[in-house]
């Protein structure tokens, strides 16, 4: 293990300018006029894969952009196999106006660096990588039996990723999947994420009068299709926080009391929280902790609306249309499909019959769990305590990475989610940075990992 240490510690430079190199490709996935550099991004891993010495290294096509995957299964059956997954896709840019570098020519200072994908996920599957290539150039080997499989479309909801999984479930057959895509709960606190939510996005969409109308003539004996949405909008959530939808909380989990008390452990500044985002008062569900809402209870938030004038000055029109981006992240156990259901049917029943509305899922996905008494869960907190030299955390995460529930379902393996991020790196913002201390961590840690799951029997 030492030779593997020192390697890392003597590579360090090297793997940062490699990691800016994949940073300099701009894999935003939902832009059609990047589709050539997703394929740039999907050979840029599949080299990587190649150069650190796995085998099988091979881009996959879908329905969407490829997959890319590589293997090194030469440990014997006798060891576990883990999946490693990571995405090479990344969001948009815009406002790419607030960025103070333009976000594909990576910047370094103080050890922190600005790029898009970043921390969102570049560099944190980036840390797997050469954590596998430490071992292999030093032992000619891995400890256990690794399979890797980078995506390109997790960003816009990993649409074609479940029909992967089922066609090729041989080929990715694991015992747990690895994923770095999540954050650490506090700088120097190394954490263990056993939560995921899920979510139900939806959208309404309201008609009032066939054409725009002039407010003088019209107002007043014509329902306004804004007025009607922020009337349905109003009774979505009640002025405490708590979600309005007949049903909607039937299936959550509740915090267990031993749950609650763990969440009352983790460090919070709540001053601190208000401060940074300058706001005056913290809100959301009334009885649950800012830590709590967060991340272990479901949430209802508008994205988008729209309608009307929206120009300088002022315009007296009665519009004719109106629509809002509505989503709701739910705990794991809660059904997308069930949730998506009762929101229409509750918007339906609380619309005035005045406007035509009509609301509509866009996409889904489930949250998940995974026990913390899972022996590469325990493996996962020595492997961290080593990389970081600080004792492990464990947390739940407000986001949602929608295929980590089908990796349960479709290939029956528990996901270790061991994050390298920080909540505040701006992932999805402008000016996403990533700290390279955690960069360089993590791959102490994962690298200590691989070693820590070769004898995962001492931890069952
Ligand atoms: N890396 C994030 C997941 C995440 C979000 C982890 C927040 C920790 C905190 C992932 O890339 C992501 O953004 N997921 C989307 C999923 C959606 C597009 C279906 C999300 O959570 O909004
Ligand atoms: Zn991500």
């Amino acid at each position: 293990m030492e030779n593997i240490i020192d390697y890392i510690n003597k590579n360090k430079k090297r793997y940062v300018d490699e990691l800016i190199d994949f940073l300099k490709i701009p894999s935003i996935s939902n832009n059609p006029e990047n589709k050539p550099d997703m394929l740039d991004a999907a050979k840029w891993v599949e080299n990587q894969l190649k150069g650190v010495g796995l085998e099988n290294v091979k881009i996959y096509e879908t329905d969407g952009h490829p997959v890319v995957y590589g293997d090194w299964l030469k440990a014997g059956k006798d060891k576990p196999t883990i999946l490693v997954y990571g995405h090479y896709d990344v969001q948009p840019v815009d406002p790419i106006e607030l960025w103070s570098n333009p976000p594909f020519e990576p910047v370094i200072k103080d050890n922190i660096i600005y790029a898009r994908g970043a921390t969102d996920d570049k560099g944190q599957l980036f840390i797997h990588i050469k954590s596998i290539e430490a071992h292999i150039k030093n032992t000619g080997k891995l400890p256990v039996n690794v399979k890797v499989l980078i995506e390109g479309e997790e960003e816009i909801g990993s649409p074609n990723l479940s029909k992967f999984l089922k066609n090729q479930s041989k080929l990715l057959a694991s015992d747990y999947v690895v994923i770095s895509d999540t954050s650490m709960y506090a700088p120097d606190l190394p954490s263990i994420c056993y939560g995921l939510r899920g979510l139900a996005f939806m959208q309404i969409d309201i008609v009032g009068p066939n054409r725009d109308l002039h407010s003088g003539s019209y107002g007043g004996g014509v329902n306004n299709p804004i007025n009607a949405l922020a009337h349905i909008i109003s009774k979505l959530k009640d002025d405490k926080g708590k979600i309005l939808i007949p049903g909607f909380y039937d299936d959550v989990i509740p915090l267990s009391d031993n749950e609650r008390e763990e969440y009352e452990k983790l460090p919070f500044d709540e001053e601190g929280f208000k401060k940074n985002l300058e706001i005056d008062e913290i809100f959301g569900e009334e009885g649950y902790s800012t830590k709590e809402r967060i991340s272990g209870r479901p949430t209802l938030d508008c994205n988008g609306i729209w309608g009307g004038y929206q120009g300088e000055g002022a315009k007296t029109v009665l519009p004719s249309k109106a629509g809002a981006k509505v989503s709701m992240r739910l705990v794991p156990n809660q059904q997308p499909e069930i949730i998506e259901k009762l929101f229409i049917d509750y918007v339906n029943k609380i619309s005035p019959k005045s406007v035509k509305v009509n609301a509509r899922a866009l996409h889904s996905g489930k949250g998940s769990m995974t026990a913390i008494d899972t022996p590469a869960v325990k493996a996962a907190k020595v492997a961290l305590q080593k990389g970081f030299n600080v004792e492990p955390v464990f947390m739940r995460e407000g986001g949602s990475i929608p295929i980590v529930n089908s990796f349960k379902e479709i290939l029956g393996a528990d996901a270790i989610l061991l994050g390298f991020g920080l909540a505040d790196e701006n992932a999805h913002s402008p000016d996403e940075h990533y700290d390279l201390s955690n960069f360089h961590r993590g791959i102490l840690s994962i690298a200590y990992y691989l070693t820590e799951l070769e004898n995962l029997e001492k931890y069952k």
